[in-house]
């Protein structure tokens, strides 16, 4: 199977644009950071999108540029942790690339996002109890659409090599293939 585009899914935390930039690098493909590009796209950063136009202009701008990563042939691509759960972006991500979801539980997700709670709009706000009751909630509301992605990998023990050794049918093709 030829690979055209990798999405990455999963909650906050579960590691999506660390792996995703590793292995891009390793394959030689390009790396898509689905945020990135919305902040580039409005000029703003998440943080204040979600503050001054509220959270479903957000939504609306993280659907139309997930839809432009169609223009990119090859690349892997690390989307947020709530894509998948709207706009029938799940539905297209699958129609449009192979989608690997990264599990992870909440004991893990809460020791990652904890030190880094200000950059997440939707986290900033709660204190540690709530937080984890906050992450447990959501991560079981969204597991139905998580759950829709073609292949699954526990993100505990990933590392570079996991891409090829998890998904041997996929192989990835360098740009000088
Ligand atoms: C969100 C996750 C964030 C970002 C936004 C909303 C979510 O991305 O898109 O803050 O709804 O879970 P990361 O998963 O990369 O932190």
């Amino acid at each position: 199977m030829d690979l055209e585009r990798i999405f990455l899914l999963g909650f906050m935390g579960s590691g999506k644009s660390h792996w995703g930039k590793i292995w891009a690098d390793v394959s030689g493909i390009p790396f898509i950071d689905l945020d990135t590009r919305i902040e580039k796209a409005t000029g703003m950063l998440i943080a204040d999108l979600f503050e001054k136009e509220g959270e479903d202009h957000f939504r609306k701008q993280e659907a139309l540029q997930l839809r432009e990563t169609g223009c990119t042939p090859k690349a892997i691509i690390s989307t947020g942790g709530g894509t998948p759960c709207y706009y029938e972006n799940m539905g297209w991500m699958n129609r449009n690339g192979v989608t690997l979801f990264l599990q992870a539980s909440p004991a893990y997700i809460l020791s990652k996002v904890m030190l880094e709670k200000e950059k997440r709009p939707l986290l900033k706000k709660l204190n540690d109890a709530e937080l984890l009751f906050f992450i447990e909630k959501t991560l079981e509301d969204r597991m139905p659409y998580y759950m829709q992605a073609q292949y699954t990998i526990s993100c505990e023990n990933l590392t570079s090599n996991s891409l090829q050794d998890i998904l041997p049918e996929l192989k990835i093709r360098t740009n000088n293939e």
